[in-house]
């Protein structure tokens, strides 16, 4: 066996420990005789896993009391209709940033439920910046206000969160979140698809402030209402639990690394040097304003395009695989979220180095 270096936007890389944690748990867990997958989840051992889960997410995020944290399918793009479903019945407007193609996505789904409000756009300069707050325009009684906290496809990253007073501010958090610290309470909603930064695809965390629940649509699908998932502590119908596990060794695999504040860290480091190597030399381009780079997505160009799928070719012979872009947009994007190892973003480096070397 010979793992390679995974640089996928998600799913993602795994920590291998957990990975092996999983396999030694495969067969049997904790001497029950049975695999989590075969676990009923109104068990009580699936209620220990799924306690811990919690507690270890509430622990890393520094989650206050007052916010209930849900654990739902549907990844991040049910949550950009459970967001308007659940916020949305008493006041169907809504104010949406427009940073990139996911927050894109989240505006044509939202925009089934009620008014949408564009504060701010940057499709026209192709996703490349965040406009100045002074420059957004949106009503003061908007329902919510929601944005994406990290870009996973143009690599555009909040660095801290919007101001907007009172209103209730909603994240998609789907590629950053646990990748640095947060101060929960200044959101209404924060939700992330787990495939990215904790674990395999299948379920999405869904942290949302007690006052914003209970105002759900009627129309509102079960599975995706908070009040009803909070009270049936996220098992309104069978989740996915092997995932729901998986994600818990993810998050004792962040807590044993010291926790979000040391992660950060790393994580700093390892966008820099892939920048640094970008911004000294004219042969890779990145578009995206210094200030508001992501350090979870670097997506990037070669001066001359035609070499792109030699350096994909190139860097699987390196054990260094999925670097293109996004289906649609083309070019070239490194993922490095928490689980990709300093290792691997110094092999990267190198075989960055090395290809400008000898095809530059
Ligand atoms: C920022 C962001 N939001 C939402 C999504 C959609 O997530 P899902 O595929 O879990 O529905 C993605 C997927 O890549 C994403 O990167």
């Amino acid at each position: 066996m010979s793992r390679v270096y995974n640089f996928g936007a998600g799913p993602s890389t795994l920590p291998e420990s957990v990975l092996k944690k999983a396999r030694d748990e495969l067969l049997e867990w904790h001497a029950t005789g049975i695999s989590v997958m075969e676990m009923g989840h109104h068990s009580k051992e699936f209620a220990s896993i799924a306690e811990k889960v919690e507690a270890d997410l509430r622990e890393l995020l520094v989650v206050p009391p007052g916010y209930q944290v849900l654990f739902l399918p549907g990844g991040g793009t049910g949550q950009f209709a459970a967001v308007p479903l659940n916020l949305g019945r008493d006041n169907p407007k809504f104010a949406y940033l427009h940073t990139g193609q996911w927050s894109g996505k989240a505006i044509v789904e939202a925009k089934r439920y009620g008014e949408v409000q564009v504060a701010a756009s940057t499709e026209q300069q192709g996703f490349t910046s965040i406009p100045p707050r002074a420059d957004w325009q949106f009503d003061s009684d908007v329902a919510y206000f929601h944005y994406t906290a990290n870009e996973t496809i143009s690599g555009v990253e909040f660095q801290n969160p919007p101001e907007v007073g009172d209103i209730p501010l909603v994240a998609d958090m789907s590629s950053n979140i646990c990748s640095r610290p947060i101060d929960v309470s200044q959101f209404g909603v924060i939700y992330a698809g787990a495939q990215k930064n904790l674990g395999p695809a299948g379920i999405a965390i869904v942290i949302v402030r007690d006052d914003l629940m209970g105002h759900a649509h009627p129309f509102t699908p079960s599975i995706f209402d908070y009040k009803l998932q909070a009270n049936a502590h996220s098992i309104v119908n069978t989740p996915p639990i092997y995932s729901w596990y998986m994600l818990g060794l993810e998050l004792e695999w962040l807590k044993e690394q010291g926790g979000v504040v040391a992660i950060e860290k790393q994580n700093i480091r390892k966008a820099e040097k892939i920048y640094a190597v970008i911004d000294n030399s004219a042969f890779y381009l990145n578009k995206v304003d210094a200030a508001v780079r992501s350090r979870m997505n670097i997506p990037f160009h070669l001066a001359d395009d035609n070499l792109e799928q030699a350096f994909l070719t190139k860097a699987k012979e390196n054990g260094l695989v999925n670097l293109a872009g996004y289906r649609t947009i083309g070019g070239l994007r490194a993922s490095i979220y928490n689980a990709m190892s300093e290792e691997g973003v110094d092999k990267l480096v190198a075989f960055m180095r090395e290809f400008e070397r000898t095809q530059g």
